[in-house]
């Protein structure tokens, strides 16, 4: 196959949760994170570790280990490193959850279904379009938005998680999810230190600009704690996570629409109107009508 059929995968394993976080605790501010965030070493064509750890918000420590692998269109897996293309120009982020209680916020499961002229609302600075809640590199959210996890989607995911493990696919019942900004500015300015913005921006939402900060996103990991890349479940939730209300919100292709790379473990909560969108095979900035692409 040629080698423009595939795409490089870094798979964050969360690895420790060590004595740095115990150190940190209390350190809840984004300047203690900032202080503390990573750099990463590069070791070969398929690995790169990142030697300092990001700390959230409840001063938790993270290192990880990330594992290149290769993925082509149809989700088989390449073994071979001569095969890889490039070092690494792509890396994902995991955190853990942040604390923060679930709160009372209103889902977007009551979006109303797609029409030709789509109702575009802003309520306190947040875009609603049709009902759903849009945030992507042109729709942010306000610093102050910090909902927590949203319980309706919450609950959903823990049966999304519950017929994945009844099936003995392997995944985590931990995620990663509610983000607040804070977090996210601790996070992405780890990331524009190094590997630098240019590659930053093509997997970490700059602050006020990611989904996580909504609630309603979820990142999968599999049982070893490193972010859902296998074929056989990324292919399930292609397949059926609609029935629980979420789609896979970056799909591979559709890469200038979302603004990010492919994340087959990124789940956005929509409730009802999941099923739609996913079977239109449309991105949610299509499905709806709304702008996507990049920053202003
Ligand atoms: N990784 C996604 C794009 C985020 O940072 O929200
Ligand atoms: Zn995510």
């Amino acid at each position: 196959m040629e080698k423009s059929k595939y795409r490089i995968v870094l798979a964050f394993s969360l690895l420790t949760n060590l004595s740095g976080g115990a150190m940190m605790a209390g350190c809840s501010g984004s300047s203690a994170n900032l202080a503390s965030l990573s750099s990463e070493t590069l070791l070969d064509n398929s690995s790169v570790i990142i030697t300092d750890d990001p700390y959230d918000e409840s001063g938790k420590s993270e290192k990880r280990t990330m594992d290149l692998r290769q993925v082509d269109e149809s989700g088989q897996r390449r073994e071979s490193d001569s095969e890889i293309e490039e070092l690494p120009s792509v890396v994902h982020e995991s955190l853990d959850s942040e604390t923060l209680p679930v709160n009372e916020t209103t889902s977007s499961s009551s979006a109303s279904e797609t029409t030709s002229s789509p109702v575009s609302e802003n309520k306190e600075g947040r875009t609603y379009v049709n009902g759903v809640l849009i945030v992507n590199k042109k729709h942010p959210v306000p610093a102050d938005y910090a909902p927590g996890v949203d319980p309706e989607a919450q609950a959903a995911l823990n049966n999304l998680l519950d017929a994945m493990q009844s099936q003995s696919l392997n995944v985590s019942r931990d995620t990663s999810n509610y983000r607040s900004y804070q977090t996210q500015t601790a996070l992405y300015n780890g990331y524009v230190n190094a590997p630098g913005q240019q590659q930053a921006d093509t997997f970490s939402a700059r602050p006020g600009f990611s989904e996580h900060q909504t609630g309603l996103a979820f990142d999968l990991k599999d049982t070893a704690g490193q972010l859902l890349t296998s074929p056989t479940e990324a292919q399930w939730l292609l397949d059926h996570a609609a029935e629980y209300g979420f789609i896979v919100r970056y799909q591979a292709g559709k890469e200038s629409i979302t603004g990010y790379q492919a994340e087959p473990w990124h789940l956005r909560y929509l409730g009802e109107l999941a099923k739609d969108v996913a079977a239109s095979g449309l991105t949610l900035e299509e499905y709806l009508g709304v702008e996507g692409g990049d920053y202003q």
